[in-house]
């Protein structure tokens, strides 16, 4: 794994639009992972300026994104489909056809998944998936556990990630919903390229596991080390529990 360290979280964000905008450069036609959360927003604000800039065309693009909530349809407005519409998609020239999400609004959600991913796999798979991270290192809504699903599936969420993302929901955990849908690890894992963002000291623990030389159902993100090109960017508090002091912070 190729980890860059950065003074502040906005030149990790940075980095990352700029991995993502190089790749779309190399080939217009990619298609790309996405995640939601709080450190995408300022990856995704950047991603708009290069757009705006005319350094990222996403016009021949397909993006996936690597879970929703159960129970949401993408016109709910709390559903990570309204997230990415608000903060990303309505922003750029990406077609709307060109948009693939797991709708959390369907009632067979095996079904779902299967359609999601046959669509990953009918457009060629995935060419660059940019994550973030849980601070209990789970990676789409992969929680930790005794084992994990290879493909996308239908999940409980863990206590702690419906507490993460209340502010989504007005700050309300009864709003969170229990369950989600999300990408499985094996299907991340075949993507040709990951791209790992993780920001504050709140995720220094589940960087860690990154870099702990074991790989544990219990810290799903671990098993990145299985893929043999992963770049992780951080800024200096998610870097805090790195094994040995050997990275030092970009100028
Ligand atoms: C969320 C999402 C993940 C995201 C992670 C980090 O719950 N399901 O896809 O990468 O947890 O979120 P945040 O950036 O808000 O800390």
């Amino acid at each position: 794994m190729n980890v860059r360290v950065f003074r502040t979280s906005e030149e990790a964000a940075h980095a990352a639009a700029s991995a993502v905008a190089a790749q779309l450069r190399r080939k217009p036609g990619s298609k790309l992972g996405l995640p939601t959360g709080r450190t995408s927003l300022a990856v995704y604000d950047e991603l708009v300026r290069l757009h705006e800039a005319g350094a990222a065309d996403f016009s021949r693009a397909h993006t996936f994104n690597v879970d929703e909530f159960v129970g949401l349809s993408c016109r709910h407005p709390r559903s990570f489909c309204s997230f990415m519409e608000q903060h990303l998609f309505g922003r750029i020239n990406l077609p709307p056809a060109h948009v693939h999400f797991l709708n959390g609004g369907t009632q067979d959600h095996d079904e779902e998944c299967r359609r999601f991913e046959g669509e990953i796999a009918g457009l060629g798979g995935l060419d660059l998936l940019l994550l973030g991270i849980g601070g209990n290192a789970h990676i789409g809504f992969n929680e930790p556990g005794r084992s994990l699903r290879p493909r996308s599936h239908r999940t409980r969420l863990a206590l702690e990630t419906r507490r993460a993302n209340a502010p989504l929901f007005d700050g309300r955990l009864q709003a969170v919903p229990r369950e989600a849908l999300t990408m499985g690890i094996g299907t991340m894992l075949d993507a040709r390229a990951i791209v790992l963002i993780a920001t504050g000291r709140s995720k220094a623990r589940a960087v860690g596991s990154m870099f702990a030389g074991r790989l544990s159902t219990d810290q799903p993100a671990s098993l990145l080390q299985l893929h043999r090109s992963v770049e992780v960017l951080l800024d200096l508090p998610a870097a805090e529990k790195l094994p040995e002091s050997g990275f030092d912070a970009e100028a």
